[in-house]
């Protein structure tokens, strides 16, 4: 019964990340046609949130757009606990449609974003599977061509892997993996198994992981206690202890090198000229509380093949 409700609360973190990220486009921040298809009304956020959601979606997107530039469109994205991200869509837009491109979660969201594709010919319309992804679609799974949603608890790896080989998955393709706000909730020895897995199956391939660092102040104990509250708990905080942490997770797990940046650079990262913009949208009374919040998320990359190895964050 426990793990069922752990397991709801950390469904139900999708919910907010979208309703976050909806927010923050209907302000301006960024733009994201597709994601009001998945959530219906904007919720009011605090600004500090507002922009803590665009370091992090620009931040992600800036390691991408790196990643693309150097093996061109024949290579895979693979994002695990994709959640209702529009990644898919919003790179074709920007005129990238990889190989292939993979989403994974639990099969109570994956079912939910089936039905929100299929509902909408923005989004079903660009799968290019016309007939065949209706017949492709099981309920927690959808097939287009170059696109797949796949339900799996990715701490079933063996599951995983045989989704994966389903989707035609090539080990030798340039793979970029990515992860925002997952690797937290599931179990330490669960995640080592996941990356030392992903690190054996692919020759070329950069790991992209977004969450939270520098949980060991007073700061964290309030973020955990207030995930808590809603019953969700983070059994991999451990290793959001630093930025160490952060990186030695995936060299453990038999990366051959890795990175992680906070927040607070990821933020001075971006061009001054993006930062004024976005700083004139909202009246931020409260820097301190956004200094916070970005010193306690990071992005950490991890890389297979050296061909990766001087990623960076600053252009
Ligand atoms: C905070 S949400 C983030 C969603 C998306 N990555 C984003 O950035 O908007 C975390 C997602 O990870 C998924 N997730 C967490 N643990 C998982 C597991 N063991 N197997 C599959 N999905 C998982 C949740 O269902 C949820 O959709």
């Amino acid at each position: 019964m426990a793990a069922i409700l752990q397991e709801e609360a950390i469904q139900a973190t999708n919910d907010d990340a979208t309703s976050c990220k909806l927010a923050a486009v209907s302000l301006g921040y960024w733009e994201d046609p597709y994601v009001s298809y998945f959530i219906r009304s904007p919720t009011r956020k605090p600004p500090e949130i507002n922009r803590g959601y665009y370091a992090r979606v620009k931040g992600v997107e800036s390691l991408i757009n790196k990643f693309i530039k150097k093996v061109g469109n024949n290579c895979q994205i693979i994002n695990l606990g994709a959640g209702f991200d529009t990644l898919f869509w919003r790179l074709q837009d920007t005129g990238h449609s990889v190989a292939n491109f993979i989403e994974l979660d639990f099969p109570a969201v994956t079912s939910k974003k089936c039905i929100c594709i299929q509902k909408n010919k923005n989004l079903f319309n660009r799968l290019k599977a016309g007939e065949d992804a209706a017949a492709g679609c099981t309920g927690a799974d959808l097939h287009g061509t170059g696109y797949h949603l796949l339900g799996v608890d990715l701490q079933s790896v063996d599951r995983l892997l045989e989704k994966l080989d389903q989707c035609g998955v090539q080990d030798g393709l340039p793979t970029l993996l990515l992860a925002e706000c997952v690797l937290v909730y599931m179990r330490g020895e669960e995640v080592h198994r996941l990356l030392s897995c992903l690190a054996r199956r692919f020759r070329a391939a950069l790991f992209v992981s977004y969450e939270q660092v520098n949980m060991n102040d007073r700061f964290g104990d309030m973020m955990l206690t207030n995930l808590r509250a809603r019953s969700c708990h983070l059994p991999s905080v451990a290793a959001c202890r630093d930025l160490d942490s952060q990186r030695q997770r995936f060299l453990q797990a038999g990366w051959d090198g890795a990175k992680a940046w906070d927040m607070v650079e990821v933020y001075h990262s971006l061009t001054s000229s993006e930062r004024r913009r976005i700083e004139r949208l909202e009246f931020l009374d409260e820097q301190e509380l956004l200094m916070q919040l970005l010193q306690h998320y990071c992005i950490a990359v991890a890389w297979k093949s050296d061909l990766f190895a001087d990623v960076s964050i600053a252009d």
